[in-house]
């Protein structure tokens, strides 16, 4: 069968190979996957439990239950400072989803879409997919504040969108307030949309969480957010876009042919969740603060490694110029030799070749000895 032109349009992602292949070893200590290890709090199990035995277990509305809705509206109008209300919202299949639907919501043929580097490769994907043009912006000003006049230089006529992930995977940076709120006017003046991926709001370690949304119109940003990081859920498949109604209603025509909707339990387990954000993922919050600082601890004793101490996010973007190797050699040869599984810098933009990124979704224990392992590793390979 010949697959289709759209089929060879992307690659599996080079995240996802290497967590596959960690899996051939019983010992391996994986650092790859932003996959939080701590449970679902019970609560939140239980809610979607009550559901299923109580027969709600039945389709849910394509925009996603009214009360999740609201109780999203809600949330999110306190946390960008917009009224928001129900009907600004549609409940998706994650993140994944809500960035794939609000992509194909906006973008045409030839569009262009401005991607604030290092970033996480489904951008790129999905604007390729829809026959966009990404357009890389990985020249920095200072630590992974991205450069605004470069971003200036890059603005056209067919710019349609920026994205910003803040805080962002892979570099665990939280861009500043300053830089924000520029941005925001730059795409204001310039008729430019603003992707405002929130995914790792809740995970902020020092000081606090400056969103772009506070600088931006209703009609000019589509939030993008996810239970999956906040309240250790990846696995329940439930996130949203919020945006301008006439938006949500084409997200929510898309949603109509994909999935119909979010698994109805899954969406009550939600409810619970974001009517109790504090309580639950301050708790989750806290258990990285303390595994990001036993990873800095021990990366710090490994002289050829540098890097800037993430603030937000499970991840460390991990500079490895000093070693020699390039970041899919290092991440290659590193799990075949000492079991440890990392992801090559490339994979989150070309400029990053000389990066590899650790998602410190492990306990202690296996921190320090991946750790080791990859001390280990690097002195042998000298
Ligand atoms: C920046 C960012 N946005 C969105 C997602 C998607 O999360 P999910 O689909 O699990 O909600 C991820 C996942 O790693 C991410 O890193």
């Amino acid at each position: 069968m010949e697959l289709s032109a759209l089929s060879k349009v992307i690659a599996p992602t080079l995240s996802r190979q290497l967590f596959m292949m960690a899996k051939q070893y019983d010992d391996v200590i994986d650092f790859t996957l932003g996959d939080p290890d701590v449970p679902t709090p019970k609560a939140i199990c239980d809610a979607a439990y009550n559901a299923a035995i109580n027969g709600l277990t039945h389709y849910a509305p394509n925009a996603g239950l009214p009360a999740l809705r609201e109780a999203i509206a809600k949330q999110v109008s306190i946390e960008s400072g917009n009224n928001y209300e129900g009907k600004n919202v549609a409940v998706t299949i994650g993140a994944t989803e809500a960035v794939c639907m609000s992509f194909m919501a906006c973008i045409n043929p030839g569009d262009e879409v401005i991607i604030l580097a290092p970033y996480w490769v489904q951008y790129e994907n999905i604007v390729k997919l829809l026959g966009g043009k990404p357009v890389i912006i990985d020249t920095f000003k200072e630590g992974f504040e991205p450069d605004l006049n470069a971003i200036f230089k890059a603005i056209n006529e067919r710019t349609k969108a920026i994205v910003v992930n803040s805080p962002n995977n892979p570099s665990g940076y939280i861009y500043k307030d300053a830089f924000l709120k520029e941005l925001a006017e730059m795409a204001s003046a310039n008729n430019i949309l603003i992707f405002d991926d929130e995914a790792y709001r809740s995970l902020v370690y020092d000081g606090e969480f400056p969103s772009i949304a506070k600088y931006c119109r209703k009609e000019d940003i589509v939030i993008i957010n996810s239970f999956s990081k906040q309240f250790a859920m990846t696995g329940w498949r439930v996130g949203y876009v919020v945006a301008d109604e006439s938006f949500i209603n084409a997200v929510v025509k898309f949603q109509q042919n994909i999935a119909v909707c979010v698994a109805t339990p899954n969406q009550y387990a939600a409810i619970e969740a974001i009517t109790n954000t504090e309580k639950y993922a301050g708790g989750i919050k806290d258990v990285f603060q303390k595994r990001r600082d036993v990873l800095i601890r021990e990366l710090s004793k490994i002289q050829e490694l540098t890097f800037q101490i993430p603030t937000g996010t499970f991840y460390a973007f991990i500079d490895i110029s000093k070693t020699g190797m390039n970041s899919k050699f290092f991440c290659f040869d590193l799990l075949e030799k000492q079991h440890v599984a990392v992801i090559p810098g490339v994979a989150f933009g070309e400029a990053f070749d000389n990066y590899v990124r650790l998602a410190f979704t492990l306990n202690d224990d296996k921190i320090v000895e991946g750790i080791n392992r990859i001390h280990e590793f690097i002195n042998h390979s000298k």
